[in-house]
């Protein structure tokens, strides 16, 4: 037995240690950190007591158009205020309001 064999078995333990860091870290990933903690939320201060922000209208109630907001950064949410464009400046995101129109006829 040379010394090339104990550096080899070094090796080999040193890719284990890495080998079993790696699954351990995937596993809490997976596990225990889920939608807590890795993914950004969208809805950054709009409604945070409500446990779920939902908007209805009336079909009636929207007029010729309505406008509204899909980046969650309106002041006047659920409507588009513009917000957006500053958004899609400072993320380079490329969202924009959802518009609902009558057919001109
Ligand atoms: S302000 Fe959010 S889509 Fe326009």
């Amino acid at each position: 037995m040379g010394s090339n064999q104990g550096v080899r078995e070094w090796g080999c333990a040193a890719a284990l240690a890495v080998g079993a860091v790696a699954v351990g870290y995937l596993t809490y990933r997976t596990l225990y950190c889920k939608d807590k903690c890795c993914k950004a939320k969208v809805n950054q201060d709009i409604q945070k007591d409500n446990p779920k922000v939902v908007h209805a209208f009336d079909m009636e109630d929207l007029g010729d158009k309505a406008v509204y907001c899909r980046c969650w950064r309106s002041k006047k949410f659920p409507f588009c205020d513009g917000a957006h464009t500053k958004h899609n400046e400072e993320t380079g995101d490329n969202v924009g309001p959802l518009i609902i129109k009558k057919k001109e006829s």
